[in-house]
């Protein structure tokens, strides 16, 4: 199997907080990386605005010259007063979106050697996502037990040497500064993503880097945010993901402001769980 080579990217947020110099530095600097894939796991928009998808649809277009973009809504491109508590229904929340990025919300990348299925977390002011915190209201994000079955379920009727990898918005591993967990009832959500037989989950929402895996097998890719909105004034991150027959390798790629360039920080390096037991056979 040769390398895959996947960017992904999250939390770009056009709008008021968005970094124009660095996603014009950034644009410039995926084409070097050759990526196979991009993903982009939401909060594309601040305030699901129209001009803030048209910058993000002219932006995506530019990455798409590069190779194949997927990309699932955050909850700041869920317009979550149209229906609160989903008294007008779910679909009158997602228009705007759709208007812009297509009817699909959970679309499915399948290339020859990859496929990378999107999962729905970003409800807005819904019961699934409530916690005792007010603050969470419209934050925080839930995994219905239905998007996991249809994610199981893609990826069961796919070619298991493929590279499995799914995308929701909210973080499933607490943040590494924030110490907070993006879904409401995060255990139940991990223990539901590791069913799909998954090779990679891959999130933000947290606004920093990280990796890590779930139950010593199931790998997690956070990206970083490009925003001016980091945690603790340290500069934005991509992750860089390398994925061979033996090991999946989560990399972060830091801007460098000064430089106009975006340079290799940390790198973790994981077991790759799925041909272990025998499922990738090439
Ligand atoms: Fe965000
Ligand atoms: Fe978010």
């Amino acid at each position: 199997m040769t390398e895959q080579v996947v960017a992904h990217l999250s939390d770009i947020h056009f709008g008021v907080r968005c970094d124009l110099q660095q996603l014009a530095d950034l644009e410039r600097f995926i084409p070097t990386l050759s990526p196979r894939a991009i993903v982009v796991s939401g909060d594309i928009a601040q305030r699901a605005r129209h001009g803030e998808f048209q910058a993000a649809l002219r932006f995506l277009d530019g990455l798409a010259r590069t190779a194949p973009v997927h990309l699932v809504p955050g909850n700041h491109d869920v317009q979550w007063w149209r229906s609160i508590l989903g008294v007008l229904g779910q679909r009158v929340k997602y228009g705007k979106w759709r208007r812009y990025f297509g009817e699909d919300l959970t679309p499915v990348l399948e290339l020859d050697d990859l496929v990378v299925a999107g999962m729905l977390s970003a409800h807005g002011f819904a019961w699934g996502s409530l916690t005792p915190n007010p603050n969470d209201t419209t934050v925080k994000g839930y995994l219905p037990a239905a998007e996991v079955a249809r994610v199981r379920e893609r990826f069961a009727r796919t070619d298991p040497r493929k590279t499995r990898i799914a995308v929701l918005h909210h973080n499933v591993l607490p943040g590494v500064i924030s110490n907070r967990w993006g879904l409401a009832r995060p255990r139940a959500a991990q223990a539901a993503l590791l069913t799909l037989d998954a090779d990679l989950v891959l999130c933000g929402h947290d606004h920093t880097e990280g990796s890590g895996q779930l139950d010593g097998r199931l790998v997690v890719s956070t990206a970083g945010t490009h925003s001016v909105r980091t945690r603790g004034g340290r500069p934005s991150a991509f992750n860089l993901l390398r994925i061979t027959a033996d090991q999946i390798q989560v990399e972060h790629f830091i801007y460098a402001r000064d430089a106009r360039t975006f340079r290799p920080g940390d790198r973790s390096a994981y077991a790759r769980y799925r041909r272990a037991a025998g499922a990738v056979q090439r």
